[in-house]
């Protein structure tokens, strides 16, 4: 559209939205009027433009792709968009921090949200998880806790290393997700170069009927590159929005980032004796006994037009999975079925669905949920809006609806299990393993300094407990957060 004229949003021709219509009075000014409507609804509208912002990931940048099958993985999962070596299928990204509001800095260390919305023939699939492959809680209960922990606190209204460390010492099955969080890949230079981790275990199922257990990865093609500590920081300041810019500019020059999916798939005769780390999003699978099995490549390849309309409107929920991909009793992703779409009707309205960045590309029929705020759709005309009609044009699938069957054994044991999830040596011996393993000695260096300086401000007996946790992981970690906290002049 050439030089638009400007109207009403009810499309009523306007000459000017630049200037209101004023009575002119004796010695200059003037008295607006009620009849000035178009000022009204200026002023109205700006009133309304903010909505809740997510509670938690508010921070955010995004863009459109594509995801490609570059592996035949059938004979694990029916998924139809997994299927068929070349087959392409549409993407939403949306990658953010977790603590800062909507307008914080991107630079900062923190875990990465990292959520694609594919866009498949069979409904909407989404993966909402984040860039480092564990989780800080076990329990979905502690989650509001532990997020309002690396918040603010609510007297001074800031962020507070205090009630950070109060929170992780009393609840030490978080160790492991904290060593990465100190880590260098939590001040990422740039969001194109991250890893990504759906972190529960999901279920594939066959076209067969057989379930296997599995884990989706998301490895950039260009490599994993950090900041140090300190650039992070002083980028916070120089530009709070530089991860969006890096990828709006990249993407807008073509030079388009991308990642390749990977799965680690589990047999259940290998998930029989598993233990614990089956359904403990503080664990990881071992790679050498679960190798990463390539399924295909996203790339992004096209900035949202409109940044409230295409990402901020966005709503990702594990729930969405499609036939071939099931939930599994792990508690933390139970849970989060139903947290995401009761957060979207909040931040959204009922509707949200029907919103471009959420809606399905594939026909959708649900005459039972209709009408409420927003509805932007036929609404299904005149469909009977009760079920089991014989007059519906829709019909009833005779298949199992719900794609989720359970190995019975490995599951009820697994749910068993999850009442006594005291932490025990079990939950150090993978940070152990990251420490002496993963970590080289100038990382592990830099590890300790990152922790230290959190604990600048923190009371001496919390600063204890710390070290305290540490040691559990190894006796050394311990003995150096000690020392070079004493050693350090401000404490
Ligand atoms: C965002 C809840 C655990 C990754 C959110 C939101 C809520 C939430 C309410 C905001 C959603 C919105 O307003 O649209 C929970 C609960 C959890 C949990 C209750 C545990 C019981 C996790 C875990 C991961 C994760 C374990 C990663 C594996 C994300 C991501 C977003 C998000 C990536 C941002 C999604 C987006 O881009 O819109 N979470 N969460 N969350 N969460 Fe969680």
């Amino acid at each position: 559209m050439s030089n638009p004229k400007f109207t009403t949003a009810e499309g009523h021709p306007i000459p000017d939205p630049s200037v209101s219509l004023t009575l002119p009075t004796i010695g200059g000014g003037g008295i607006t009027t009620l009849g000035d409507t178009v000022l009204l609804e200026t002023l109205a509208h700006f009133n309304r433009e903010r909505i809740p912002e997510r509670v938690v990931h508010a921070k955010a940048s995004g863009a459109w792709g594509e995801f490609e099958v570059t592996n035949d993985i059938s004979k694990y999962t029916s998924a139809k968009f997994l299927n068929g070596v070349g087959k392409k299928t549409p993407v939403l990204w949306r990658l953010s921090t977790t603590a800062g509001e909507r307008g914080a800095a991107d630079t900062v260390r923190d875990v990465r949200g990292f959520a694609v919305k594919f866009f498949t023939e069979e409904g909407n699939h989404d993966i909402v998880g984040n860039h480092i492959p564990v989780f800080f809680v076990r329990d979905p209960i502690r989650f509001p806790s532990l997020n309002r922990s690396h918040k603010r606190d609510p007297a001074t209204n800031r962020p507070d290393w205090t009630m950070f460390w109060d929170f992780h010492v009393n609840q030490p099955e978080s160790v492991h997700a904290l060593m990465h969080l100190f880590g260098s890949r939590t001040v990422p230079d740039s969001i194109r170069r991250i890893t990504g981790f759906g972190v529960h275990t999901f279920k594939l199922v066959a076209a067969d009927g057989k379930i296997r257990y599995c884990k989706f990865h998301f490895k950039p093609t260009a490599g994993v590159t950090s900041w140090s500590s300190h650039d992070a920081t002083r980028m916070a300041g120089v530009n709070p929005d530089f991860h969006g810019q890096d990828l709006w500019d990249a993407i807008a020059r073509g030079e388009y980032p991308a990642w390749k999916l990977y799965l680690q798939v589990m047999e259940p005769e290998q998930a029989e004796n598993y233990g614990r780390a089956l359904f403990d999003i503080t664990k990881v699978w071992s790679h050498k006994d679960f190798p990463l099995i390539e399924v295909g490549q996203m790339t992004l390849n096209k900035n949202p037009e409109n940044y409230f309309a295409e990402i901020e409107q966005a709503a990702f929920s594990p729930a969405n999975m499609v036939p071939g991909i099931a939930m599994t009793p792990d508690p933390m992703l139970q849970a989060r079925m139903f947290a995401y779409a009761d957060a979207a009707r909040y931040r959204l309205g009922v509707n949200y669905t029907q919103l471009p960045p959420n809606r399905a590309i594939c026909p959708v029929f649900a005459p039972f949920e209709r009408d409420g705020y927003g509805t932007i759709t036929r609404n299904y005309g005149g469909e009977p809006n009760y079920v089991r009609s014989t007059l519906s044009t829709g019909r009833v699938s005779q298949q199992a609806v719900y794609n989720t069957p359970i190995t019975e054994r490995i599951e009820r044991n697994a749910i068993l299990a999850q009442n006594e999830i005291q932490v025990d040596d079990d939950d150090y011996i993978q940070p152990r393993k990251f420490w002496i393993r993963v970590m080289d000695d100038n990382e592990k260096r830099l590890w300790i300094a990152n922790v230290v300086e959190t604990l600048e401000t923190v009371p001496p007996q919390l600063r204890d407990a710390v070290a305290a946790m540490f040691s559990n992981v190894d006796a050394r970690i311990g003995e150096a957060l000690t020392a070079k906290a004493r050693n350090n002049a401000h404490i």
